[in-house]
Parts: C-alpha cells; structure tokens; sequence
C-alpha cells in the first residue's frame, strides 16, 4: 500500500484560491474610450499648434516700430580710408550693392549697382571706363550718367561723407536724380552733401 505524500508545508493542504472573475468589460469595450481619450489629446494639441502658428503669423507681417532706446538698423558704412582709393577707380561693395567711385579730380561718389531701367545688376567694365547694362545695353559713365538709352536716368546714389580721412557710405538712403550734378561728388574736405 503506497503512503501517500506529507504537505511539505506541513498539516493540511492550502485551500484553492478561486481564480479572479474575468473583467466584465470587454477589449472592444475599453478601446473606443481610450480611442475617445487620445482624440482629444491630438485635438487639444493640433489647436495649440494652431495658435502659436497664428501668433508667429501675426508677429511675422506685423510693422516693426523702432525700440525707443534702441540704435536703427545700421545701413552706414565705413568703406576705408581716402588713400585706399586711387584716383580713377571703382570698387564694388556687393553687401551694400553698391560702388564706391572715386573719380580722377579725388571726388567720391557711391552708386547703386541696379540699372534705372529694369533693374538689373550693373557691372563696371574698367577696360572702357564705364558701367554697360547686359540686359538691354543700357551704358552709364563713371559717375553714373547715361550713356546710352533705355535707362531713363543716371543711376541712383548713396549720401557719402568723409571724416578725419575716413570715407562713410549711407546705404540705406537711396537717392534718386535726373542728371549729374558737381554737387554730387564729395571731396574731403568737404564732409556733408
Ligand atoms: S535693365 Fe538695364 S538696360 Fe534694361
């Protein structure tokens, strides 16, 4: 006759421990709930994204006013010093599409690099001493006048001033004119247009 097995634990055998009841709810029942949950979520943040792309609109188109306090955006420039230039020599400043021109006589002038017909970019031919328009052949001499049509006008210039033999080129005021003029040029010691 077999003996049968003492409980290790000793004494009687654990009690059955009845398994938990099966949640009554269902996967499909928890699913449109949390479904419902993250639908609100991606709602509450795709309206925040609306907002701060609209305020980042509005700050983008909105006219900035000048901080009182607070120094303009510089536009004046200091090009060099007036033995930098020799006589008869025209340098370009792309950063402020301009050139500067320094004239036979020691005059200065600084011109816009933009055709006064349709706007293109000028360049200096110094083999002949002059500004020739690729786009429609328009010509300006070395103070900007014209030479040959269609541009309408000298080219546009830029306030340039002179200090302590220093040459300062304003170009952020762009001047427009109907022809040369000597007043035009500056000279050292003369240090206002
Ligand atoms: S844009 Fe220079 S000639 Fe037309």
């Amino acid at each position: 006759m077999k003996k049968r097995k003492k409980n290790p634990a000793g004494g009687k055998r654990p009690k059955q421990i009845a398994a938990p009841e099966a949640p009554t709810q269902t996967p499909g029942d928890i699913q449109p709930s949390r479904r419902r949950f993250l639908n609100r979520i991606w709602l509450i943040l795709a309206a925040i994204g609306v907002v701060e792309f609209g305020v980042m609109l509005i700050h983008f188109f909105r006219p900035r006013k000048p901080q009182a306090g607070l120094p303009e955006a510089k536009t004046r420039i200091t090009v060099g010093r007036i033995s930098d230039f020799r006589p008869g020599s025209v340098t370009a400043y792309p950063q402020g599409r301009f050139y500067l021109v320094c004239l036979e006589d020691g005059g200065f002038m600084a011109l816009s690099r933009q055709c006064t017909h349709l706007g293109c970019t000028v360049p200096w031919d110094a083999e002949n001493q002059q500004f020739a328009c690729p786009c429609h052949a328009s010509v300006f001499d070395i103070t900007g006048g014209v030479i040959n049509a269609p541009a309408p006008r000298p080219l546009d210039r830029f306030p340039v001033t002179i200090e302590n033999e220093w040459v300062h080129v304003d170009f952020g005021q762009r001047i427009r004119r109907g022809q040369f003029r000597d007043d035009q040029v500056v000279y050292a010691k003369n240090d206002n247009e």
